[in-house]
């Protein structure tokens, strides 16, 4: 193998076969290529870029260092839904009972936080019991049974991901267009759904922090999963402030079932309606954006979204009584502080990173991979952009460990927000590929 030389020749900005990408993948997942040859070729990618032919490449050797899941066809046609990254971003966690419910089966790997963004996996494990790891036979039985299953990624599932991914995590490059690509394309081809629906983050919190390049992101992944054979929509949508009122994982799983009660907060709301409508689309289970928001609205209305996270919760050994009595039974940060608005006026702006970051000093997150999480801390937004409000009204609730680690980020937290007169329009989503 000549690294060197195609470490040398991207860093001119040159080309490379897919051949010399698979011998890469291939060599990286054996062993045979080190880490800091991997790195400089990544930091290569990060400054030139990759033509559309090298990304495809690097999405295909990935998908295929691992396995490539499979399912029994009578399962139907399976959607699988995938975000970019985001700071309170629970809507797997309400969206996949919510299109269960309607008949859309779901089989859907996710995976853990890593930095500012929250991962699914670890949100879900804040309800006692609830196991997250299935074996494949277990996993589609659920699906079979209930038309719902949910695991973190299994261990051979796009292993050059995963490698990768950490490796980018701590070389400063992550944020890179072809990067981000391959790699959720690579575990969503591997992971074998008919139907992909992206949510793609563009603003301050996201990976993508201007729409030009969220909509080149979004075409460029559309167009591998489409190469492929797949079914892909992919949706902009803003992350500028966190998403709904909660960040931190007991806190947002408590959110998602307010969600499916009829009483979440709008913004989140309104996402899932969004990304559902896509996601029921794909499925043909309707013919109308408009049909099938009227079907979702009503598996709220009836209970039968609640219903289906009750039963999948108790099928993946938690306790589904939590729909009920999230309060109860969900685990609580033992000290809150509230903190009161400094001033009299319009809320312009809430940091999304450093709402995120603020969420992970708290032990909402992880700021290695073997960090442990505590999944009873973060915040909760009391009001949203735009909001008016009076000097000393209640803003934000701190959920900590103790109250010297709530105090020690009081500061901060009131940092996060920016103050003016007039209330600023929140951009609507964009729709790409349907
Ligand atoms: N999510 C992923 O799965 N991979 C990335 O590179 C970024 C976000």
């Amino acid at each position: 193998m000549r690294v060197v030389e195609w470490i040398e020749r991207k860093r001119r900005g040159g080309h490379l076969s897919g051949e010399e990408i698979t011998q890469l993948i291939r060599g990286y997942v054996a062993g045979d290529i080190p880490d800091y040859q991997m790195s400089a070729l990544l930091m290569a990618i990060v400054f030139q870029g990759m033509d559309e032919q090298e990304i495809t490449s690097l999405t295909l050797a990935m998908a295929d260092s691992g396995d490539r899941l499979t399912y029994p066809k009578n399962l139907g046609f399976l959607v699988d839904k995938h975000s970019t990254g985001g700071v309170g971003d629970k809507t797997s966690i309400a969206l996949m009972p919510w299109l269960a419910a309607m008949g859309v089966p779901i089989a859907k790997m996710s995976g853990r936080g890593l930095g500012h963004t929250g991962g699914t996996i670890d949100k879900l494990e804040s309800i006692p019991g609830f196991r997250t790891e299935l074996n494949q036979a277990e996993f589609v039985q659920q699906v079979e049974a209930i038309g719902i299953a949910l695991a973190g990624q299994s261990g051979n599932l796009a292993p050059a991901d995963k490698m990768l991914y950490a490796l980018r995590d701590v070389t400063g490059t992550v944020a890179s267009l072809p990067l981000i690509a391959s790699s959720i394309m690579s575990k969503k081809l591997a992971s074998g759904a008919d139907g992909i629906v992206l949510d793609v983050k563009v603003g301050e919190g996201a990976f993508m922090q201007n729409e030009a390049d969220a909509q080149v992101l979004a075409r460029q992944m559309v167009q591998i999963g489409t190469q492929s054979g797949k079914k892909v929509v992919a949706l902009l949508s803003r992350m500028d402030e966190p998403l709904g009122y909660a960040v931190g994982n007991a806190l947002e799983v408590k959110e998602a079932i307010d969600t499916l009660r009829g009483c979440g907060p709008d913004d989140f709301t309104e996402l899932c309606y969004a990304l559902g409508i896509e996601m029921m689309l794909l499925a043909g289970l309707t013919k109308s954006p408009s049909e099938a928001r009227h079907k979702m609205k009503e598996a709220i209305e009836n209970g039968q979204a609640l219903e289906k996270m009750r039963q999948w919760i108790d099928a993946q050994g938690g306790i589904g009584d939590v729909v009920i009595e999230p309060e109860k039974i969900l685990p609580r940060a033992p000290f809150v502080l509230t903190v009161h608005a400094p001033q009299s006026g319009t809320i312009e702006k809430i940091h999304a990173l450093a709402a995120g970051e603020i969420a992970m000093r708290l032990g909402a997150g992880r700021a290695t991979k073997t960090d442990k999480i505590d999944v009873r801390t973060g915040l909760v937004f009391l009001h949203k952009v735009g909001a008016e409000l009076q000097a000393d009204q209640p803003l934000v609730e701190i959920h900590a460990r103790s109250e010297q680690e709530a105090l020690a980020v009081q500061n901060d937290v009131l940092h996060l927000f920016e103050w003016g007169n007039h209330t600023s329009k929140i951009p609507p989503s964009i729709v790409i590929g349907r």
